[in-house]
């Protein structure tokens, strides 16, 4: 019999303030992993900066894929595919990956495949779980998503829950800044907290009315702004560590809930964790327990493939790559990108 051929994929991410190429073999083995961030750049503003997004991205993105290409011990010419994230995401910063890799593809004759950034986020979980396939049910939390999604198939997905107005990680990051964390917050707050009480503050959970898979993270955030604020027109002094903790247990109770509601009605026996903030240890956690008392397998990524990689964007890539999905010099980015069934 023949045996069949490696496919390594290029993968590149440049969707936010990572500045990401990584080499994927067979759509789950990572040869190289390649991440420039840009973190500490915008600390200085408090948060992303799109513009300066996008300048960072145009200066960084090729010495990132040299390293990337060279850490594989992988030719240019040995790679089957260019995977690049198209959206969502910042259009400016979304445009110079784009750009780059239909440049890459068209001189070096390789075929393109354009990426949606949550696919690729689920998708990081193939990468150290090798008895992990679909179908199974997945909760994306990011700095700019919260998704409960259903994963059918490879590259095929039913969103079933989603977030009515902030993301997960951006309420951690606006709380963060709140408190006098800075950015990004995610991490920050998972760290104080360790210091805290998370039964010390009683932060509302929200409950999105008949739609119990939504959820809305804009209240608990307020709740925190007003319990600071309330500190601070009395005189008081709050316990970061306190607030941070309670924060915490108030949005990781409500993105169990949810999720857990889901694994019942579907009957699922495997969930997934995905995105920034899962890898908040409270989050991991709650999950584990919940998870096991029914009966259901968790997997999430470590932590470097749940923040933005772009690893993960060479995983789904594959996936696509091995159904026939081309993409054609038209390719363009696309920040609004709905996640779909091979989306065009
Ligand atoms: O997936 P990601 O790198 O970027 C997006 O696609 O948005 O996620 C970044 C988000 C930020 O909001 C960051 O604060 C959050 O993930 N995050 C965390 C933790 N690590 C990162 N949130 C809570 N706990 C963490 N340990
Ligand atoms: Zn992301």
């Amino acid at each position: 019999m023949e045996e069949r051929k490696d496919v390594l994929i290029l993968a590149i991410e440049s969707s936010c303030d990572e500045t990401a190429a990584a080499v994927v073999k067979n759509g789950r083995e990572v040869l190289s992993n390649v991440i420039s961030s840009q973190i500490a750049l915008h600390t200085l503003y408090g948060g992303v900066v799109p513009e300066i997004a996008s300048r960072k991205h145009i200066e960084k993105i090729n010495q990132v894929i040299e390293a990337a290409l060279s850490d594989a011990q992988t030719a240019l010419s040995d790679i089957d595919a260019i995977g690049v994230t198209y959206g969502p995401g910042l259009v400016g910063a979304l445009l110079v990956g784009v750009a780059e890799a239909k440049a890459i593809a068209y001189a070096a004759k390789k075929a393109l495949i354009g990426v949606h950034h949550i696919e690729g986020h689920i998708a990081a979980n193939f990468i150290e779980h090798p008895d992990l396939e679909p179908p199974f049910l997945s909760l994306v939390v990011s700095g700019g998503h919260t998704h409960l999604v259903r994963v059918k198939d490879y590259g095929k997905f039913d969103i079933i829950g989603r977030t009515r107005d902030d993301a997960a990680g951006e309420a951690f990051d606006k709380v963060a800044r709140a408190i006098g964390l800075g950015y990004p917050g995610g991490p920050k707050i998972d760290k104080v907290s360790g210091e805290g009480d998370p039964e010390a503050i009683f932060f509302p959970r929200a409950h999105v009315e008949d739609a119990p898979y939504d959820f809305s993270f804009s209240g608990v955030k307020s709740a925190v702004l007003n319990y600071i604020n309330g500190c601070k027109m009395k005189g008081e002094e709050y316990s970061r560590a306190d607030v941070a903790a309670s924060f915490q247990k108030a949005v990781t109770d409500v993105l169990v809930a949810n999720a857990m509601y889901a694994a019942e009605e579907y009957g699922a026996d495997k969930f997934a964790i995905a995105g920034g903030v899962a890898s908040n240890s409270a989050l991991r956690r709650t999950m584990s327990s919940a998870c096991a008392e029914r009966g259901v397998k968790l997997y999430y990524p470590s932590p470097v493939y749940c923040t933005d990689n772009a690893a993960m964007i060479g995983v789904a890539a594959y996936y696509e790559y091995m159904a026939g999905v081309r993409h054609g010099w038209d390719l363009n980015a696309v920040p609004n990108l709905k996640l779909g069934e091979r989306y065009e």
